[in-house]
């Protein structure tokens, strides 16, 4: 019976990569909108796949989120991975302190035995304030580590949903509703076919740095993000999707 359930969620893995544009997609089965656990069962498939393709020296740029901070709990020891610096991959985006991309990028560093760089940037930001945050010493310094990230790992979410975990107001949530907005990955509001509708000001990665030049790893899962998923991938598919059978089955089948 088992048997048969992997072979199952092997077969979908094939069917996502095709319907997604992704190189690779792997599926843990569950629901991770239903139990915790799921999320730890992405972050193991992640922390794999992320030792696999590592190389020493380099910068692994990573995100926030409730699904990142349950990878992170599942980084473990290892040589090569000790010998990178995580880094933030983008400033502030209103979360709880637990699911900051600087808490995330620590706790993967101190759980490899890596190195890691903060960068405290606000939340809000005129454009004042960023213009002079950008030319900050401390600030570059990141920013360059960021630039020269090979491997980024991020989550993506529901628009409305972040939008309403980042207390934004009510016009901005009004013209997520009017624009049809459905996903949201690294501070940037999509509609269903990719488009980008809003950019959240914050210093770090702009989504257009995302050449082919970095390996891209994003992990996301639960039937809530199927559309998600769908949408982010529209904008630019993902070098690997971690995701679980709940989303997948929602994505494929419409289940
Ligand atoms: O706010 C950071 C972030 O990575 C968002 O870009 C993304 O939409 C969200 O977190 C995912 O959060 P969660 O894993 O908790 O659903």
């Amino acid at each position: 019976e088992m048997m048969k359930d992997i072979l199952g969620l092997r077969a979908m893995e094939a069917e996502l990569e095709q319907k997604l544009g992704v190189t690779k997609a792997v599926i843990v089965a569950g629901d991770s909108d239903e139990e915790d656990w799921v999320k730890q069962e992405m972050g193991q498939a992640c922390v794999k796949e992320l030792k696999s393709i590592i190389i020493p020296q380099s910068v692994v740029a990573v995100m926030g989120g409730t699904t990142l901070a349950a990878v992170a709990q599942m980084m473990t020891p290892d040589p090569k991975v000790s010998q990178t610096i995580f880094v933030p991959a983008r400033g502030g985006l209103g979360e709880r302190v637990e699911n900051q991309a600087n808490t995330i990028s620590a706790e993967f560093a101190d759980r490899a035995g890596a190195e890691y760089r903060l960068m405290h940037v606000p939340d809000q930001l005129s454009e004042e304030a960023y213009s002079s945050l950008v030319l900050e010493p401390s600030v570059r310094e990141i920013l360059d580590l960021i630039k020269t990230s090979r491997i980024l790992l991020h989550g993506i979410g529901d628009a409305t949903r972040m939008a309403a975990r980042r207390s934004s107001e009510e016009p901005f949530m009004n013209k997520l509703k009017r624009e049809h907005a459905v996903a949201e990955a690294f501070g940037y509001y999509f509609n269903q076919a990719g488009d980008i509708i809003h950019k959240q000001r914050t210093i770090g990665l702009q989504l257009d740095e995302l050449d082919s030049g970095k390996h891209v790893i994003s992990v996301a899962g639960g039937a809530s993000k199927a559309n998600a998923i769908a949408a982010y991938m529209k904008h630019r598919p993902s070098d690997v999707l971690i995701t679980d059978e709940a989303a997948a089955r929602r994505l494929l089948h419409n289940e």
